[in-house]
């Protein structure tokens, strides 16, 4: 047998005949734990709090097929062939509009390359930044698809302490520190300023300069992601850090919240260096970004109100936020969590006894899902931390799965009280590669 072909240890233990043959750095691409309870959740009788899929059932089919139409009529041959790299330019015009609402003005159309979903550009900055063992600095908790991207690239994450103004810069300032103390690289903060997921925390519009001043005076780049910055509920949030410097901030926007996550459009504005390079890395994985739903999105933006259709979703959510706080202000008073002025979530802090990932068996066989904090910190943290989405349930389903909920914290808080240490309820969670849609974002 020769070296390259599995052994029988491997074979028995993976039952993956290419066991050995993949790279090193594959062992950071795992499956999400609770996956398979996922699959469960998505069973209609289970009111899912746990997936940051929008509702999209409040964006008019009508809309979208009269894009289509148009494009079809008046850019059929260019929507249905090959792109370049960058983008086409009609939409990279149109999101200079998108980004100025935010404060991101002075941009030209050059700045910005789209992707397929901000998730790629996330794949692609790691890509072009990351070298093995190199530090990350992210917020604590960050999004989970980002740190499963990082971890793909064999990056060291390190989380930032954050409060309810965002990410904390004295232990921005200490960490970078330790770390070059340390002989260790860091390329690169990454933060969801607004709306931040998991927490729905808005960093304040001071700690934005404070945090852009340390990372400019440490040559730190910011990796800016703003997916939610539109979904406000009451005020706007503060400026984008990248309306304050063109130089340091590498700035990532998504269609996937405010049109659809199905057209799998993104785009970066990147200083021209990186934005150079951005291309490349486009071509070298994927040719160029789908030219059919960049021209589906630029009819979009040509022609439909789509400012009132953002104004819609803002107030789907706003009115499910405010459901999902009374339903936990009567249900579970003895709690604590986040109260968001935008974006799809809410963060709860459970008491020391319980743990998030061992009460979800028993959450779902009571019908109700949520996602265990521990998948939002690369380091084991977030086990008594809970992530609690309201973008997707009606209220009527928001209330009634808050009390399911509570009827299970409950639960297993008097299970402690009678029996002492930590009580894993239910069925126990089977590992599996079912993918639910909404397990990852
Ligand atoms: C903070 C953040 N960044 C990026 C993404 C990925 O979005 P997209 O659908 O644009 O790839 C998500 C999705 O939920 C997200 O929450």
């Amino acid at each position: 047998m020769s070296a390259h072909e599995p052994t029988e240890t491997h074979r028995g233990r993976t039952l993956d005949p290419w066991y050995s043959s993949y790279a090193t750095r594959t062992k950071g691409l795992t499956v999400s734990e609770v996956r398979a309870l996922f699959a469960v959740a998505s069973r209609p009788e289970v009111v899912s709090l746990a997936g940051g899929s929008p509702f999209v059932e409040a964006l008019p089919a009508e809309l979208i097929r009269q894009a289509f139409d148009r494009m079809m009529l008046e850019h059929g041959p260019e929507a249905l062939q090959y792109g370049g790299g960058q983008g086409i330019p009609q939409l990279r015009e149109k999101i200079l509009e998108l980004v100025a609402i935010e404060g991101v003005t002075g941009v030209s159309p050059d700045d910005i390359v789209t992707t397929t979903g901000s998730q790629h550009a996330l794949d692609l900055v790691t890509k072009l930044f990351i070298d093995p063992g190199d530090v990350i600095l992210c917020e604590s908790p960050s999004y989970v698809g980002a740190l499963g991207t990082f971890k793909s690239y064999e990056a060291a994450i390190d989380h930032i302490e954050m409060d309810d103004e965002g990410l904390d810069p004295r232990a921005l300032e200490r960490a970078i520190r330790e770390h070059r103390a340390a002989g260790r690289t860091v390329k690169f903060l990454y933060t969801i300023p607004n709306f931040n997921n998991p927490t729905g925390v808005t960093m304040s519009a001071e700690r934005r300069r404070e945090i852009l001043e340390i990372c400019v005076r440490e040559h730190v780049l910011i990796l800016e992601d703003n997916p939610y910055g539109l979904l406000y509920f009451d005020e706007p949030a503060p400026d984008s850090i990248r309306a304050m410097d063109a130089e340091h901030v590498v700035y990532l926007g998504s269609f996937s919240k405010i049109l659809s996550p199905g057209v799998r459009v993104g785009f970066v504005i990147a200083p021209h260096a990186i934005r150079e390079k951005l291309i490349l890395a486009v071509e070298s994985s994927i040719l160029s970004p789908s030219t059919f739903n960049q021209w589906l999105v630029t009819e979009y933006l040509s022609a439909s109100d789509w400012r009132a259709q953002i104004d819609t979703y803002r107030g789907i959510y706003a009115e499910r936020c405010t459901t999902m706080m009374d339903a936990l202000d009567e249900h579970l008073p003895q709690l604590s969590w986040t109260r968001p002025n935008g974006g799809f979530f809410t963060w709860v802090q459970l008491p020391d006894s319980l743990d998030s990932k061992q009460m979800l068996p028993r959450a779902t066989s009571e019908l109700v899902a949520y996602t265990p904090g521990t998948g939002f910190y690369a380091d084991g943290r977030g086990r008594n931390e809970m992530r609690l989405s309201f973008c997707l349930p009606t209220p009527e389903r928001i209330r009634l799965g808050v009390r399911r909920l509570a009827n299970v914290i409950n639960g297993e808080l008097e299970l402690i009280e009678t029996f002492g240490g930590a009580v894993a309820g239910g069925p126990s969670a089977r590992r599996g590669t079912e993918q639910a849609p909404s397990d990852l974002v």
